[in-house]
C-alpha cells in the first residue's frame, strides 16, 4: 500500500528542534521528507510514521504495547463492560454527550479550504460512523485520525473496509500514525478537534492540550473525554473499586480542567457517564 497523495499536503514534520519544526512533507517512497529540516518519516503499509520512537516513554510507550496487543478487545470492552461495570449507560448514550459538544450540525462550507475534522487517539475508529451520521446532510468534510498504536489502525483500517461509507465526505479517513504530544500538523488546520479514552494516561496531558488548541481553527470546539468518577453522586464500595481496576489504579484520574491552554473559552465540565467526564473549550474566535 503506497501514501496516499491527498494526506501528505496537509501532514507536517513533528521533529522539535528544540521547537517545533511543522516543515511541509514531500513523499520520497519508503519515506516522507521535511522539506525545511531534511527529517525522513518512515512509510509502512501506506501510513506515515510521524514520530520519534525513542521520545515514547513511560506511560505512553507501555499504553501502546497494551493497545498494540489487544485491539481486538477493544470495540467490545466499551460496548459490553463499560456499562455493565458502571451500572448503567451504554455506549451510545456516553457518546451522545460528548459528540452534541461537538456542535458538529453548526459546520458550514469554508471558503478557503476543506471542513476538517480531526480525532486524537482514534484507535479503531469507533467514532468515525457516529460522527458521519450528525453532519448536516450534504457537507463535505474530510475526517482526520491519529494514533499511536499500529495494531489499533490496523482494526481501524479493517472497519472501513468492512463499510467503505463509514467515513463522511469522500469516505476517505486520512490516517496517521504519531503521538498527541508533538501533532502533525499545521496551526489551525482543523475545524472541530475531539480526543476519547486515553488522555489521562498519557506522559503529559498538559501538551496535548496545548496541541489540540493548537491545530484547531480559531473558534473551534475541542471535546476531551476520558475517566473520572462523577464528582457530583454517591459511589457505592463496588463502583469505587471497579473504578480504580479500569483505571490501573492510577492515584488521580480527574478532568485535567486546570491545563486547559489559557485563553480557552467556553470552558465546560460534565460528566458524560458515571466513569468519564467530557471537558470542552473553545480556541478564542
Ligand atoms: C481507549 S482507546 C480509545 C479509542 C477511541 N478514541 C475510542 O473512543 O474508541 C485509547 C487510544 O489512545 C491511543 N494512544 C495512547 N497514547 C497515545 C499517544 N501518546 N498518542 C496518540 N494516541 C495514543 C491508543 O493507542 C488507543 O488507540
Ligand atoms: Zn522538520
Amino acid at each position: 500500500m503506497t501514501l496516499d497523495a491527498r494526506d501528505v499536503g496537509l501532514l507536517r514534520c513533528p521533529a522539535k528542534t528544540p521547537r517545533p519544526c511543522l516543515g511541509a512533507l514531500s513523499d520520497a517512497g519508503a519515506t516522507v521528507v521535511c522539506d525545511r529540516c531534511g527529517a525522513a518519516w518512515p512509510v509502512r503499509d501506506g501510513l506515515a510514521r510521524l514520530y520519534r520512537d525513542d521520545l515514547v516513554r513511560g506511560n505512553d510507550r507501555l499504553l501502546r504495547f497494551v493497545y498494540d496487543r489487544f485491539a481486538a478487545l477493544h470495540d467490545p470492552a466499551v460496548r459490553w463492560l463499560i456499562p455493565v461495570l458502571q451500572t448503567e449507560g451504554s455506549e451510545r448514550a456516553m457518546r451522545d454527550v460528548y459528540l452534541r459538544r461537538l456542535a458538529l450540525d453548526a459546520l458550514r462550507p469554508r471558503s478557503d479550504r476543506p471542513l476538517r475534522v480531526l480525532e486524537v487517539g482514534a484507535g479503531t475508529g469507533a467514532n468515525i460512523g457516529a460522527v458521519r451520521d450528525r453532519l448536516p446532510r450534504g457537507l463535505d468534510v474530510e475526517y482526520w485520525a491519529m494514533d499511536l498504536s499500529e495494531g489499533m489502525l490496523a482494526a481501524l483500517r479493517e472497519r472501513l473496509a468492512r463499510d467503505p461509507r463509514l467515513a463522511p465526505g469522500d469516505g476517505h479517513v486520512r490516517l496517521a500514525m504519531a503521538d498527541a504530544h508533538a501533532l502533525p500538523y499545521p496551526d489551525g488546520a482543523f475545524d472541530r478537534v475531539f480526543h476519547t479514552g486515553g488522555i489521562g494516561g498519557y506522559n503529559d496531558p498538559r501538551a496535548a492540550l496545548a496541541e489540540m488548541a493548537r491545530v484547531a481553527a480559531p473558534g473551534t470546539p475541542i471535546v476531551v473525554v476520558d475517566e473520572q468518577l462523577d464528582p457530583s453522586r454517591a459511589h457505592s464500595l463496588y463502583h469505587r473499586a471497579v473504578f480504580r481496576a479500569v483505571t490501573f489504579y492510577d492515584r488521580d484520574p480527574h478532568c485535567p480542567r486546570e491545563l486547559v491552554p489559557a485563553g480557552s473559552v467556553d470552558v465546560i465540565e460534565e460528566q458524560a457517564s458515571r466513569f468519564f467526564y467530557c471537558l470542552s473549550f473553545k480556541t478564542p474566535g
